[in-house]
């Protein structure tokens, strides 16, 4: 039996148990959806007071400069580079998730004119299928699409131009083997590009030692960036000058402010930028990122991993015999830093659970998701969010109408 004396006395030999307070949480709520929002670091809430009334209230238009607003992106895209095995001048943030995959899906293909084929799996978020869909559109290019990644891998051959992957899926939280695969692009002469965005800031990645060549994540999820922070693109150092952005916007020529007609685009990453850069979003990013420059990726992990095992194990006796199934591998290299599991009543499950204080959320038709972010998860948050559930599970409470009614955002 797992009892919450075992998950305190995980807390007090836990490394990371004082990045806790770094955090501005809420009494009474155990934060369990950090993989899709982030919550507050308290330093951001002085710096964006700095960045609202000082650089844009008194400094005004010279911040640009003087605050250098204007290397912002080049800057965080660094200090990400630290956290994915990135070089410094690898990484840029810029735009949302969506708009770099168009633009690095659109660049890769193009330099390939011999080759057509963009892959990936339809097991996917959204918005990876679309926009690759939109891409191929452009490109009057065929997209070839499975459900298997290793059958996506071997279907590659001489046509092929891209093999597209999410690191970590977004429902089930698996994790693609990111060296094997990239090695299986390349042994067909095509490109690799990795959506990022569940695996940024929660497990350790190294782009550069997989051979990685475009890559692409989320600021708003593990690195706390905030509602809507901006996104980031990596493009491996040798390819950087021989690829173009689709959108060719000023923030990517090489000389903006000498507003000459014709488009020359900068030398290396910040070719990728577009229009101007969203300064307050990105200083509440680089906020976020900095937070993780006081711990590392290996204590993360291993956190990350302790926190799952006890999850489960948890589940496992707590809630048996309730209709959950966990979805999510076990083994830690097979997975990321989220857990999830299927009910047929997921939804109105997950709204019971949250309105006890247990925040987790739900994606269709039938996955609750609960993301376990060592920063700030503790062991005993763990415990009690599975006990609350399974009180939850054994009174019934989630059948009250209440909790089945539809929400915009799930
Ligand atoms: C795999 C994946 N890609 C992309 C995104 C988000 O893309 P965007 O920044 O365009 O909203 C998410 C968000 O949940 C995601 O899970």
């Amino acid at each position: 039996m797992t009892t919450l004396e075992d998950a305190r006395a995980l807390d007090v030999t836990d490394p990371l148990g004082p990045m806790r307070e770094r955090f501005a949480l809420a009494d009474g709520v155990i934060y369990l959806d950090g993989n899709s929002l982030g919550p507050l670091p308290r330093q951001t809430i002085d710096r964006q007071h700095d960045a609202v009334t000082r650089q844009w209230g008194e400094d005004l238009i010279r911040s640009w400069n003087d605050n250098d607003w204007i290397g912002a992106p080049q800057r965080i895209g660094s200090k990400i580079a630290a956290l994915i095995g990135a070089k410094p001048h690898e990484v840029v943030v810029t735009d949302s998730v969506s708009v770099n995959l168009f633009k690095l899906i659109v660049a890769a293909v193009a330099t390939q004119p011999d080759r057509r084929q963009i892959f990936f799996l339809n097991v996917n978020l959204t918005t990876d299928i679309y926009t690759a869909g939109g891409a191929a559109g452009v490109l009057a290019d065929h997209i070839v699409q499975t459900e298997q990644a290793d059958d996506l891998a071997d279907a590659l051959g001489p046509d092929s131009a891209l093999l597209m992957l999410t690191h970590v899926h977004y429902k089930t939280g698996a994790r693609h083997n990111m060296e094997v695969l990239t090695e299986k692009a390349h042994d067909a002469g095509a490109l690799a590009l990795w959506d990022l965005s569940h695996s940024v800031g929660a497990i350790p990645v190294d782009l550069n030692g997989c051979g990685v060549d475009l890559a692409v994540g989320c600021g708003y999820k593990y690195l706390n960036g905030g509602p809507g922070a901006p996104a980031f693109l990596y493009v491996h150092e040798d390819l950087q000058d021989g690829l173009r952005s689709p959108l060719s916007g000023w923030m990517g020529h090489e000389a903006p402010f000498e507003f000459r007609d014709d488009y020359a685009p900068a030398p290396g990453i910040s070719r990728f930028l577009c229009g101007t850069p969203p300064v307050l979003s990105l200083l509440a990013l680089e906020s976020g990122v900095e937070l993780f420059g006081d711990t590392d990726m290996a204590q993360i992990a291993t956190k990350s991993a302790a926190l799952f095992d006890l999850f489960a194990d948890w589940m496992d006796e707590r809630c048996e015999n309730h209709g959950l199934t966990l979805v999510t591998p076990r083994d830690p290299a097979r997975r990321g830093s989220h857990i999830s599991y299927t009910h047929p009543d997921g939804w109105p499950i997950i709204q019971a659970l949250i309105e006890r204080g247990v925040i987790g959320d739900f994606r269709a038709p039938d996955i609750l998701r609960f993301g376990l972010t060592p920063l700030y998860t503790s062991h005993e948050d763990v415990w009690q969010a599975v006990d609350i559930l399974g009180e939850i599970l054994d009174d019934e409470i989630w059948r009250e109408p209440r909790f089945s009614q539809a929400k915009a955002v799930t």
